[in-house]
């Protein structure tokens, strides 16, 4: 049979996990699911941590939000693939790290980013995120979501708490003209925090990137141009 090349990938698509192994269904959806990524694949081609990495690229480049120089806190790093691409379009390095990252789950070294492993959610993380910058940064990024139970409704409260969190957050630390970029959910983001954005950002808007599942309700919200605190 001839097989499809993959896009952006370049390997064969439709592969399947032998039979002989035994594997929950679930878990076997999920390694055939994998397998055929083109996004994972790229990821591992190019040495990128996380096929999370595009979801960046991809909205960087359409919206141009990192640049040379500029200051970027990353919330919910690990495995460090936002951080990555933070690193190579901001020009950071370990003697002038521009970018700060956090997670509660250890991940390797990236340099050029100091990495606090940390609860985003502890008291003293804010603190200790702006200590490892040397000013105010220019970009917030989250791409954190809550470990899910299982249960729906819950697993889409936790998360959303988090969106909260980091919102209220990039509006108290970003510099004037900074952006603020969260994951979220389709539907999800109350109307209260998207009138909050709307008042203290020139721009907010919901962004679906092609390397977000299409069946995953996930979605980005970008609030561009932060208007400074009153
Ligand atoms: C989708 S992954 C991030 C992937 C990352 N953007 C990348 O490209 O590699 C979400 C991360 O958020 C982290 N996370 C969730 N809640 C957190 C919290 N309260 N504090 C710190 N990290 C958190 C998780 O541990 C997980 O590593």
């Amino acid at each position: 049979m001839k097989r499809k090349s993959a896009k952006p990938g370049g390997r064969s698509i439709n592969q399947h996990v032998r039979r002989k192994q035994k594997l929950k269904p679930s878990s076997r959806r999920w390694i055939e699911r994998q397998l055929n990524d083109p996004y994972v694949q790229r990821a591992k081609r190019e040495g990128m941590r996380s096929r999370a990495a595009y979801k960046l690229v991809e909205i960087d480049d359409k919206h141009g939000l990192l640049a040379p120089g500029k200051r970027v806190i990353d919330l919910g790093a690990a495995p460090g693939g936002w951080c990555q691409v933070a690193v190579e379009r901001t020009g950071s390095t370990p003697e002038k790290p521009l970018v700060a990252a956090i997670d509660y789950l250890g991940m390797d070294p990236v340099p050029g980013v100091t990495i606090l492993e940390m609860d985003f959610l502890d008291e003293d993380a804010p603190e200790k995120l702006m200590a490892a910058l040397d000013g105010a940064p220019d970009i917030v990024l989250s791409d954190m979501a809550a470990p899910t139970v299982g249960h729906r409704k819950t697993d889409h409260m936790r998360t959303m708490y988090l969106v909260e969190v980091a919102a209220e957050f990039a509006m108290e630390v970003l510099r004037p003209g900074g952006h603020f970029l969260t994951k979220t959910f389709q539907g999800g983001t109350e109307k209260a925090l998207l009138d909050r954005l709307k008042n203290h950002f020139a721009k907010v808007i919901h962004v679906k990137p092609d390397a977000s599942r299409a069946e995953s309700v996930e979605l980005y919200l970008l609030a561009k141009g932060f208007k400074g605190r009153a």
